[in-house]
């Protein structure tokens, strides 16, 4: 997956380009590169790494052009390296591109039959060629639409003509692509996002869309190449977010965010004079739902599975939970009283977004958990809940994680109330319980000197593990994905009672095992299997909201956090990992917002 931009103007676009790539650097931040016209010339400039290089090379070496296209990439084809860096050009043409062209290698055998030369190991230069190819006896729209018609896979383009000096075309299948509309100025971009500074007016292409845009217009054409009209939306002006205010990056100001965030969406979806939830509008009758499915990726798929306790616990519905990537691929039968429920950060994620399609084909209800609302899993569905968390810039997720937990467990509680699951004395209790979290989660987040010290007991780790029982083995696995993102550091999650079929051969002395054992049910079964690791030389990390000190001895550090209701529990236990994974990247020197090889929006598959 990458970033796209494109932008005609009446004036130089370069530097517009480049402030845009930073902020779609979250799609890819391996390479990065933009083609400007200028005198009739396709004005090429790539570098290997971030943006600010390109922005380096701009410097000294100006692009002039008024109209423009960029790319901040992530390698799916080809080494992450100058030569396979986007734009791809002809002499006629210039070409960006996020996606995957699955039959790629067929037409480079083709063409290369033919006697073209390729350059780059990529999958995108074959459009570059194609078009060239095509603009010999067609017009722009026409060669785009034949090469199109050529290719197999999923793509967002941006495309600049040499001979056509004053357009740009833009097309979709697959991969998000928005236009945005300005005064002598138009736009085309990943997504809204990184045309905001610039426009707050944005149209999206829907799949199989295709559209051509100059400094005064933008036209739009649908898969069989008739012209249509599209809705412009108004993009709702977000609080300042490219500001990392005091924070060295932007991830530690989303973790100390987190007392905020949730507030804010406390107050959007809860009542607290009513003690109601302000969910209305179910897609189906909540009394004739059969069974919810929860589907997502990443740390979003860990959402739902915290999110399957709470179902199970607050309602009397099925619950089932996938991982979007094998969803899309099963044989599963679908039910029109199944809620489908899609939860996604970006809501732009390929996997999930695919997952979705499968449901809306079957013509079942779907409902999506997205942080972006004007994202294409939110605009697909048939009902979207916001979880109001503002933009997520750090790669790895983490208060949109807590975000989604909090829509999860407040569309459960409505799902348990309106089924006559709960009585409402229950029900006002868990709100009353609600309330409760943003001030809990600030006297968490107050335990960060201390994690800080524990995170140096990670330095010279070969490994380590997170264990975790009920919902917090969600957690578990929430924390060892953190601390893999960031750091670098093998960790896995496991469910405690699991630990004795296999994981417990890979404790030996000194191996940072991180127990997090809430006082529930399981609090004295989490114990004894600790107790079998610390038997096996490993060494403990306790995390719990229990203040009785029932293990005292050979445990290496002891963290508490506040007690609250034992169902919203993973909240709080969350965050000393988030600030855990944090610390030991940050004493690794590693790039906290931007960890290797990771994107923020994968939009490939
Ligand atoms: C990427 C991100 C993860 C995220 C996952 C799902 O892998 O690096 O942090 O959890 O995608 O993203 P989504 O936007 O669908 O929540």
């Amino acid at each position: 997956m990458c970033g796209i931009i494109g932008i005609a103007s009446n004036k130089p676009v370069s530097i517009n380009i480049i402030n845009s790539l930073k902020k779609l650097e979250y799609r890819g931040y391996d390479s990065a590169g933009l083609a400007t016209l200028d005198n009739n010339l396709i004005d090429e400039k790539k570098c290997s790494g971030r943006v600010d290089e390109l922005e380096k090379i701009l410097f000294k070496n100006p692009s002039n052009g008024n109209i423009g296209i960029g790319h901040v990439r992530w390698a799916t084809h080809g080494a992450p390296n100058i030569i396979n860096a986007h734009p791809h050009s002809s002499e006629e043409v210039s070409v960006v591109h996020n996606g995957i062209i699955e039959n790629s290698d067929e037409l480079k055998k083709d063409l290369e039959a033919q006697g073209f030369k390729f350059k780059s190991q990529t999958d995108t230069e074959v459009i570059t060629v194609l078009v060239t190819q095509f603009l010999k006896n067609s017009k722009p729209l026409i060669s785009v639409f034949k090469t199109l018609k050529k290719l197999k896979g999923s793509f967002a383009l941006g495309i600049i003509f040499k001979n056509f000096s004053n357009i740009i075309i833009g097309a979709r299948r697959g991969s998000p692509l928005a236009v945005g509309y300005s005064k002598e100025e138009n736009y085309l971009g990943s997504d809204s996002y990184a045309l905001k500074s610039m426009t707050n007016k944005i149209s999206y292409l829907d799949d199989g869309e295709l559209c051509i845009l100059d400094k005064d217009n933008v036209e739009f054409y649908d898969v069989n190449q008739k012209k249509i009209n599209k809705k412009i939306h108004t993009v709702s002006d977000d609080e300042n977010i490219s500001d990392k205010g005091d924070y060295k990056n932007f991830m530690s100001k989303e973790i100390f965010e987190q007392p905020a965030t949730i507030k804010k969406c406390l107050n959007e979806y809860t009542d607290s004079l009513k003690k109601d939830i302000n969910i209305y509008n179910f897609p189906i009758d909540p009394k004739k739902v059969n069974k919810i499915v929860l589907i997502g990726c990443g740390t979003a798929y860990h959402s739902c599975l915290v999110a399957k306790y709470w179902f199970e616990e607050l309602t009397s519905l099925d619950v089932d939970i996938d991982i979007a990537s094998e969803f899309r691929y099963r044989n599963l039968k679908f039910n029109s009283s199944n809620l489908y429920i899609f939860v996604s950060q970006s809501g732009e994620t390929a996997d999930t977004a695919a997952a979705l399609d499968i449901c809306k084909k079957n013509k079942v209800k779907t409902c999506s958990i997205v942080n972006v609302v004007e994202s294409t899993i939110a605009r697909n569905c048939d009902w979207v809940l916001p979880i109001h968390a503002g933009p997520e810039i750090g790669v790895a997720s983490t208060k949109a994680f807590l975000g989604q937990l909090i829509v999860l467990y407040i569309l459960a509680l409505k799902l348990a109330i309106t089924r006559e699951d709960i009585d409402k004395k229950d029900y006002n209790n868990n709100i009353k319980s609600l309330q409760k979290l943003p001030e809990a989660i600030k006297n968490t987040l107050k335990l960060e000197s201390e994690i800080q010290l524990m995170a140096k007991e990670f330095l010279d780790a070969k490994g380590s593990m997170f264990l975790g029982r009920g919902n917090s083995f969600p957690v578990a696995l929430e924390g060892a994905l953190k601390l893999k993102e960031l750091s670098y550091l093998h960790a896995e999650g496991y469910p405690a009672g699991e630990m004795k079929h296999g994981p417990l051969a890979l404790i030996e002395e000194g191996l940072p095992v991180i127990v997090i054992a809430p006082n529930d049910r399981y609090y004295e079964k989490t114990l004894s299997n600790t107790q079998e690791v610390i038997a096996r030389g490993g060494k403990i990390f306790f995390i719990t909201d229990n203040k009785k000190r029932l293990l005292s001895t050979n445990i290496r550090f002891r963290l508490r956090v506040p007690r609250v209701d034992n169902l919203l529990s993973p909240l709080l236990l969350t965050i000393p990992l988030q600030l855990l994974a944090y610390h030991v990247a940050l004493l690794k020197n590693c790039d906290i917002d931007k960890p290797r090889n990771l994107a923020k929006s994968v939009t490939v598959e």
